[in-house]
């Protein structure tokens, strides 16, 4: 887990050598959608964490970081206050306004990652073709410690505590996410 900065410990996500300037490799820009279901606490929180840490890694050329809901209904709206708070408390910007996901979005992005198991069948039931449903995966795949199809867990109706809890498994996460994407590309 990460301290907070009310702790007045550094966070391991704030605290930041001089990033490594990689050039990118060819042009080629790697694309990511965090998904959730309003696209105003969990996916934004993760938008911001991945993006931190792309440029925390000078990949900020290479990786493109976006998120968006499954559903509409708060299309147009600032991330939730809570998430922006918690965030900015730890040096991490949760901002941008919610969208819905939309069709042409399998087509732009290289990795659509969903926050939990209701937004992955969602998700799979307006993929394209079989061939879209290869860049779908659940974000905690990507944190070694997690159990198998563990999930985000929706902090709406909950305490800011449980915005805490969305940030470090975010984190956890992404960092696994960052290194396969890593991997994968030669970056
Ligand atoms: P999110 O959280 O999917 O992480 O953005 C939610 C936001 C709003 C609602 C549910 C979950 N809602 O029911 O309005």
């Amino acid at each position: 887990m990460i301290e907070t900065a009310a702790q007045n410990t550094p966070s391991r996500l704030r605290a930041g050598r001089e990033p490594p300037r990689h050039a990118n490799r060819g042009g080629v820009v790697i694309r990511v959608c965090f998904v959730c279901l309003g696209n105003i606490c969990r996916s934004p929180t993760a938008e911001g964490v991945m993006r931190h840490l792309v440029q925390q890694a000078g990949l900020d050329g290479a990786i493109e970081v976006d998120s968006a809901g499954t559903a509409s209904y708060h299309a147009g709206e600032l991330p939730d206050r809570r998430a922006r708070l918690v965030a900015k408390r730890r040096g991490v910007e949760v901002s941008g306004r919610a969208r819905q996901f939309r069709r042409p979005d399998w087509e732009h992005f290289d990795y659509v990652v969903a926050m939990d198991l209701s937004n992955m069948r969602d998700l799979q039931e307006s993929v394209p073709t079989q061939e879209h449903l290869k860049k779908l995966r659940l974000l905690r795949e990507y944190d070694p410690e997690a159990p198998r199809g563990a999930s985000v867990p929706d902090p709406y109706y909950g305490g800011d505590e449980g915005f805490d809890d969305v940030l470090d498994l975010c984190e956890a996460a992404c960092r696994g996410l960052l290194e396969q994407i890593r991997r994968a590309h030669g970056l």
